[in-house]
């Protein structure tokens, strides 16, 4: 069984923000109907692409089946306003203003099924002087202050930086999912469904402690923490790498002085401790001790560990033109509802028969001239 079974997701996003949110639907248990323009989302030609296929791509938009449709024609409207009748959620993150112009916004669709949950992402919303624009996850890192803190923690005096993987744009896709999840909820209690609209810059502010630390005491977490923290927290390199642990003063310092048999921390003492012993060892004997500590992976190490293997966050998904490939696996642990990310990224259109067969009970015949007429 599985937590969002019987729920259906038309789902219009494309590139991360959108597509990461529907994905976690799909892989706890909804029907994410993914639908495309007739070319294929943009996602799907990010490079480097293997054997014509994006890892972006297969990455990100797994647990989902394929559709194309061209929300442009006329019959192809008419087509995804059959399916909202017969949906729970519409999820789009196009520029604000994209559904209204092709004559699905939230006032069209929510007449045609009251009960439809209509969420979107965007840089900046649906209201306020910024609307119109455009962005992708640099820019929500750039506006949010998020590349003014990775700057102020890295070289105060050097340029802005920007986070390597896109948190400007999971942060707003799980933000999205939060609301969504929300809304079904307050769905079941009163049976009307209602839009979500979430801001990748908001998202991103939300959630960034270092707004209330420079409010009320001029600085960031991390300078607090940083100020905070006992002076040999942190980074250090071994004979063989390097381990990273955290000291807060108390209890786990005091392990560790302990352990030492000493009275103070000194860099030179820590350091000469860690330096003559490998990762492993480190990590074990403080692990043991009771300081939390990590090893400082690579990608492969991240992926082989231990706790990795143990938790099965690596999975192998089975790709109908790549065959076995891997990938991160689902996070959430349920005790009664599983999840599970193992269902391939569709390939372009792999399901549009089915679909407008299988929910909207169009014949085969049907089918085929919406294809010959290039509306599918
Ligand atoms: C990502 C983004 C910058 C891309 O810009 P873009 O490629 O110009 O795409 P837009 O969303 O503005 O527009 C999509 C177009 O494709 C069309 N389209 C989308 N799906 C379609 C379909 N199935 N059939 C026909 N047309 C379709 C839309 O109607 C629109 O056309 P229009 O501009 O003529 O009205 C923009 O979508 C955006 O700012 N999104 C919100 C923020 C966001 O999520 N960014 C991505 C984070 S990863």
């Amino acid at each position: 069984m599985t937590a969002l079974e019987g729920i259906r997701v038309l789902d219009l996003t494309h590139a991360h923000a959108g597509p990461i949110c529907t994905m976690f639907m799909g892989a706890m248990g909804a029907e994410v109907i993914k639908i495309e323009p007739t070319w294929g989302e943009m996602t799907r030609m990010f490079p480097p692409l293997i054997k014509g296929q994006s890892p972006y791509f297969l990455f990100i938009d797994r647990c989902k089946k394929g559709v194309t449709l061209d929300l442009k024609h006329p019959r192809g409207k008419e087509l995804f306003m059959e399916l909202v009748k017969k949906a729970d959620v519409v999820m789009e993150n196009f520029s604000a203003g994209t559904m209204d112009r092709l004559g699905l916004g939230w006032d069209v669709l929510r007449k045609l099924n009251p009960g439809i949950i209509y969420a979107s992402i965007s840089g900046f919303g649906h209201t306020g002087p910024w609307v119109d624009r455009r962005s992708f996850d640099p820019i929500a890192q750039a506006t949010s202050g998020y590349m003014w803190i990775m700057k102020d923690a890295i070289d105060p005096e050097g340029p802005p930086l920007q986070a390597p993987d896109a948190i400007a744009d999971t942060i707003p896709g799980f933000t999205c999912l939060i609301g969504i999840l929300a809304a079904l909820i307050h769905r079941g209690k009163t049976g009307r469904g209602q839009r979500v609209d979430v801001a990748q810059m908001d998202s991103m502010m939300a959630v960034m402690q270092s707004f209330s630390f420079w409010n009320l005491a001029d600085t960031t977490f991390l300078r607090a923490g940083r100020a905070g923290r006992v002076g040999v927290s942190g980074l250090h390199e071994t004979s063989d790498g390097y381990v990273m642990f955290s000291l807060p003063a108390g209890r786990i310092t005091d392990w560790f002085k302990d352990l030492l048999g000493v009275e103070e921390l000194t860099d030179d003492l820590v350091r000469e401790w860690v330096s003559g012993r490998s990762t492993e060892e480190v990590v074990e004997i403080l692990a043991e001790t009771g300081v939390p500590v990590g090893p400082v992976q690579d990608l492969d190490e991240a992926q082989r560990c231990e706790q990795t293997v143990a938790r099965e966050m690596f999975v192998k998904v089975n790709h109908p033109t790549l065959g076995e490939i891997t990938e991160p696996g689902f996070p959430i642990k349920f005790s009664e509802t599983m999840g599970d990310v193992t269902t391939p990224a569709p390939l372009l259109g792999q399901h549009t028969e089915e679909i407008l067969t299988g929910v909207l009970g169009l014949t085969k015949e049907e089918v085929e001239s919406l294809r010959k007429e290039g509306i599918i």
